[in-house]
């Protein structure tokens, strides 16, 4: 696996790729890789000749200063892992050089950013979109895989590749979670073993909205799952709610519609967690997982 830190080395070794006319995925990542990541690196591997995975704890990204202080760096670790799951191309560009000549843009989020995480991390957005386009610069890949874990990230990337007529397609990924259902996340490293028993409760909640909500109603559902969640020792809630799938917009009730996403975030311990899960209207689809 090469390693590439200079974003010129990062743009030259992509246009080998193009010469030899050999696809190129492209995973970008903060680090402190865990499942999650190395699921999107293999899902890359498997659908072109070579894949890039970046490390890059954007700065542009990070409303709380704290949270990108700590934010967990483990190089050596994160290169072993990309080398096992037969990435071809660590890019750990050097921040400088990246920025280099930059000047940040007002993306439209088409009104992606209205609710959840939007409100509450005011320019995150933004500075997730600007780091994309700036990394996408170097990498030009066919193809960038994000996951569903970030469901407001990846559906604003998608939005704002269509509506920019990105060449890149973004690809989305399933959520991998551990055994007992916490979604990974770089920042449950920074729990400690009771907060990490007690960062359960978050998947419950999900699970329970997921049974209920088909029975008993959205609104219902969710009210019943936020009590439950809010009452967890160690947890506060800053959301529980549903949206519909394609706009993040809350509901309330189904209307026309037979699936749904609900969303989370909870402060526990040092960091913020997010999770999302989705919803479908029928008893029967939701029970064989449809
Ligand atoms: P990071 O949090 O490191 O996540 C990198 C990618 O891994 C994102 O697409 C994220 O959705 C995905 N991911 C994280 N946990 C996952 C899990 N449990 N299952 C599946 N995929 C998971 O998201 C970012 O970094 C940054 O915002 C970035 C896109 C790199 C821009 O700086």
């Amino acid at each position: 696996m090469e390693l590439i830190r200079q974003p010129q080395d990062m743009a030259a070794w992509s246009a080998v790729c193009r010469a030899e006319e050999r696809s190129l995925g492209f995973v970008p990542t903060m680090g402190a890789l865990h499942e999650g990541h190395l699921d999107l690196v293999r899902r890359a591997r498997d659908r072109h000749a070579k894949v890039v995975c970046s490390i890059f704890v954007n700065p542009l990204q990070f409303n709380d200063p704290a949270d990108f202080n700590n934010y967990p760096v483990r190089l050596a670790e994160d290169e072993a892992l990309l080398r096992e799951a037969g990435c071809d191309a660590a890019f750990l560009p050097v921040k400088e050089a990246l920025f280099e000549g930059f000047t940040p843009h007002a993306y439209d989020l088409l009104g992606l950013d209205a609710h959840w995480e939007g409100p509450l991390r005011p320019g995150h957005f933004q500075g997730v979109v600007n780091v994309v386009h700036q990394l996408f610069r170097f990498v030009r890949p066919d193809a960038a895989y994000f996951g569903e874990k970030d469901r407001q990230q990846l559906l604003i990337l998608q939005a704002v590749a269509a509506h920019r007529h990105w060449p890149e397609r973004i690809v989305g990924c399933p959520t991998v979670r551990a055994a007992d259902g916490l979604a990974l996340s770089s920042r449950n490293l920074r729990l400690s073993p009771q907060e990490r028993a007690q960062a359960l409760a978050i998947p419950r909640a999900l699970e329970l909205l997921q049974q209920e909500a088909p029975i008993t109603g959205i609104a219902k559902a969710t009210a019943s799952a936020r009590d439950h969640l809010a009452s967890q020792e160690g947890i506060t809630v800053e959301y529980l709610g549903v949206a519909r799938g394609d706009t993040l917009e809350p509901i309330t009730d189904w209307g026309d519609l037979g699936s749904a996403i609900a969303l989370v975030a909870v402060r526990l311990g040092p960091v913020r967690l997010i999770d999302n899960i989705a919803l479908t209207r029928s008893v029967t689809a939701s029970a064989v997982g449809l």
